[in-house]
């Protein structure tokens, strides 16, 4: 254990009101963007249901065992992502540094991005705006997509109006704190997005030719899984999906009161995301199904840049509703902008969290702070290069940055901390017994699996780059900002704690 000394912190931790609170407020974190546009173009892009199995188990083998541990050890140590790994070890206070540098300054850069798209999409709805060529439109009209990254272009002007209104929204929220802000609007935001989906899914699965879509998205086509390109999706997709190594699972459980069952929430969380996604895919591919039939297209033809699917294919499928096509629309954009804010809440709170926790500045000024500049960092992916950009970082960060953190993060608490010993802790707060396994798991699976996985991804990045991306601009742009973000989490980790870190046990 660390060599931390005792000290009697200032403000006491904020905590959950209530437990439901807690729990919509993770689910809020993990259900978002990624559980319907991320999740469905990937499984589209991966052969529909050939892509579950892979999923389910990188759920099972990294999703549930990581989980389980980021809010273990939350609990345990009372304190963000840098502070709970550098009570363990202050060695390692970086890479808590990395996780919330990694989400706020890397993901809801772009993350706000792509729900500003979202907010103007619920606008280009009312009068179905994009037209007969939902392509042209998204591309040459309202991102006007520049030749490459590397030709960055201007700054989309119509674009930055929204993105103000979700940094706004994303700065209120956390703002008023993990009570009056988090909770409460996660109170209001998880329901509604339930009902929206539902409606969404009834209403796609009833459409005609809706079964050929279906079809697609039940039926696995095995032979695909000998590609390790799914696998290596499937697992960075679990990451995404349930907002690990992000840091934010652990300032979450660092706010929960001493007795509560971590392993039973850690399952609600983790399973109730991944069912969401699955729920909402029917609503995807039935529509997908649909449109298929109207254009007289095999349904894997439909889609031809798996990106755009929310973007491109799902507008055109609206305007093809036989009726209400525009409160189609409304309530398929309303679902992401929703979804999308109560994660973007997350990343802004995990990286403000461990701010306060370090330097003890107020939470006000520290929130504010962070929303300003990431306004402003945001800005970069609005560019007529932005959409470039948005893939190359995303497909950095994912692939590599959350798969490293999450491989470290077994390291530190499996073999420095000791699972053991943290199996214990959850074992005393929840009343109940967890299975030795997880320390199997957790020191010896999870870290072989996404170590086996890294050196994967780096031998197909290495023989061909991404999307056939000049390298100048992978190494640039993706490359670079992880290691930008690697080099400000060393110094920060550096400098010294305002209050001594407070030993837990
Ligand atoms: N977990 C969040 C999502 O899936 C980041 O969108």
């Amino acid at each position: 254990m660390s060599d931390a000394k005792l000290s009697t912190p200032h403000h006491p931790r904020p905590q959950w009101r209530s437990r439901m609170g807690f729990i919509l407020a993770a689910l809020g974190s993990a259900v978002g963007l990624g559980n319907i546009w991320r999740f469905s173009y990937l499984c589209y892009k991966n052969g529909g249901g050939a892509f579950l199995i892979p999923y389910l188990i990188a759920l099972f083998v990294v999703g549930i065992p990581l989980m389980i541990l980021e809010l273990g050890i939350g609990h345990r140590m009372r304190g963000s992502s840098p502070m709970s790994l550098a009570k363990v070890d202050p060695r390692w206070e970086w890479c808590g540094w990395w996780a919330v540098i990694c989400a706020m300054y890397g993901i809801m850069l772009y993350y706000s991005v792509v729900i500003s798209w979202c907010m103007q999409y619920v606008f280009f709805s009312f009068d179905l705006s994009w037209g007969k060529d939902s392509n042209d439109f998204f591309f040459n009209q309202f991102l006007q997509i520049s030749s490459g990254p590397l030709d960055f272009g201007n700054i989309r002007t119509p674009i930055i109006f929204s993105l103000v209104a979700v940094w706004f929204f994303s700065w209120i929220i956390v703002f008023f704190g993990v009570q009056k802000g988090v909770e409460r609007a996660n109170k209001i935001f998880m329901p509604l997005l339930f009902v929206l989906i539902t409606v969404l899914v009834i209403w796609s699965v009833n459409l005609e030719g809706a079964g050929r879509g279906l079809a697609v998205y039940l039926k696995p086509d095995f032979s695909l899984l000998t590609d390790p390109q799914i696998w290596i999706d499937a697992f960075s997709q679990i990451f995404f999906t349930l907002s690990l190594a992000f840091g934010i699972m652990i300032a979450y459980a660092s706010y929960l009161p001493r007795k509560v069952d971590i392993v039973k929430d850690a399952l609600i969380i983790s399973v109730g995301n991944c069912a969401f996604s699955f729920f909402a895919g029917f609503a995807v591919f039935g529509t997908l199904g649909y449109m298929a039939t109207q254009t007289g297209q095999p349904v894997g033809d439909v889609v031809k840049e798996s990106i755009g699917l929310a973007f491109v294919t799902y507008p055109q499928a609206i305007s093809l509703m036989p009726a209400f096509a525009q409160v189609f629309g409304v309530v398929f954009f309303v679902s992401l902008v929703i979804a999308g804010l109560s994660s973007a809440v997350s990343l802004v709170e995990a990286f403000s969290s461990a701010v306060i926790d370090k330097f003890h500045y107020a939470r006000g000024t520290v929130v504010s702070i962070v929303c300003i500049t990431g306004f402003f960092g945001s800005i970069v992916f609005t560019a007529n290069s932005g959409l470039f950009w948005i893939d190359i970082v995303d497909h950095f960060i994912t692939h590599y940055g959350l798969v490293l953190i999450g491989l470290m993060e077994c390291i530190v608490i499996g073999w420095i901390f000791k699972a053991s010993k943290l199996r214990k802790h959850i074992d005393t707060a929840s009343g109940k017994v967890l299975s030795g396994s997880w320390d199997v798991c957790i020191r010896f699976v999870t870290p072989l699996v996404l170590g086996m996985l890294l050196i994967n991804d780096l031998n197909g990045e290495l023989a061909k780059p991404y999307e056939g991306y000049p390298w100048m601009a992978l190494l640039m742009i993706g490359r670079d900002w992880l290691m930008v973000a690697l080099i400000v989490s060393l110094f920060i980790a550096m400098r010294p704690w305002k209050r001594a870190l407070e030993e837990s046990d």
